[in-house]
């Protein structure tokens, strides 16, 4: 089989959250690419906008969606209306994620000084908001007996650092094990449930620290390769999980993290 039947892509419609910005953004791009349908959701509809006009020239239709992922009712209503629209749901990235707090860089006295409403935000966003958008897509994808949900969890929950915050830590490792839950409950209705744990990647999570010498050193030291990764770089697990190419891969958390779980 030739890799463009693989990875072929041609009238899926594809659901993506954080859509705006860094891997959610990168996401939209290559599945449009291959060819897919993209409906494009985050909470922030300036930079929604902008993101749309990058993706628009690559491939198919690129639909915009101005949600919060904490509210399980507007997240239901855009899949909901994108189902109405389109007749089909193939595949879902929920990926909308905060890092939950500025992360710290050595551990000593980052508990007593972690900040509660930090930590609840962050866990409304990245378990409930993630957990939101699986239950919506499931809805759809069961009675089809068709599609793939893809989460963003992070290397954060295979193994502790101390780079983010706590409350990134619980909400990463949470939303790792409700794939695998999803995915043994999914299973018999041909439903895959997958989880992308990147490393660290130049997104604008954090307010930018990615971009920062300081924060670039000091997430690179934590990683063989010795680099951030480029926003490229989650195209290709994207891609596949995305596509026929994964059709025997459910209830996996799959790293992209330049060998930290070396
Ligand atoms: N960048 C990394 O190093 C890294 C590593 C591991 C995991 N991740 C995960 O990748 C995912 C994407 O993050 P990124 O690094 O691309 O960051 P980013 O800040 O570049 O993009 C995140 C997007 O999510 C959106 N968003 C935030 N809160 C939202 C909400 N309540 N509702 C809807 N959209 C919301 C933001 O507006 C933004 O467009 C997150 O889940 C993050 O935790 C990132």
């Amino acid at each position: 089989m030739k890799a463009n039947e693989l990875f072929d892509l041609t009238g899926h419609v594809v659901v993506v959250t954080g859509a705006a910005s860094g891997i959610g953004l990168a996401t939209s791009q290559v599945v449009t690419a291959n060819g897919a349908r993209v409906v494009m959701i985050d909470v922030d509809g300036d930079r929604l906008v902008g993101a749309a006009n990058s993706v628009r020239p690559a491939g198919a239709g690129v639909d915009t969606v101005v949600v919060d992922v904490r509210q399980g009712g507007q997240v239901a209503a855009a899949i909901d209306d994108c189902v109405a629209k389109y007749g089909r749901l193939d595949c879902v990235f929920a990926n909308a994620g905060i890092s939950g707090g500025p992360g710290f860089g050595k551990l000593d006295g980052a508990l007593e000084a972690a900040s509660l409403e930090l930590w609840n935000n962050c866990l409304r966003i990245n378990l409930d908001g993630a957990f939101h958008t699986m239950q919506a897509a499931a809805k759809h994808m069961k009675p089809r007996r068709s599609g793939s949900i893809v989460v963003t969890s992070s290397v954060a929950a295979l193994r502790a650092s101390a780079a983010p915050s706590y409350g990134y830590h619980a909400a990463k490792a949470g939303i790792a094990q409700v794939v695998r839950v999803a995915a043994l409950e999914l299973g018999p209705h041909n439903v895959r449930v997958n989880a992308i744990a990147p490393g660290p990647f130049k997104t604008n999570i954090g307010n930018g620290r990615m971009h920062t010498a300081e924060g670039a050193a000091l997430f690179a030291s934590t990683v063989p390769l010795g680099r951030l990764a480029e926003l490229d770089e989650i195209k290709g697990l994207a891609l596949l999980l995305a596509s026929p190419a994964s059709s025997y891969m459910t209830g996996a958390i799959i790293p992209v993290d330049g060998g930290t779980q070396a």
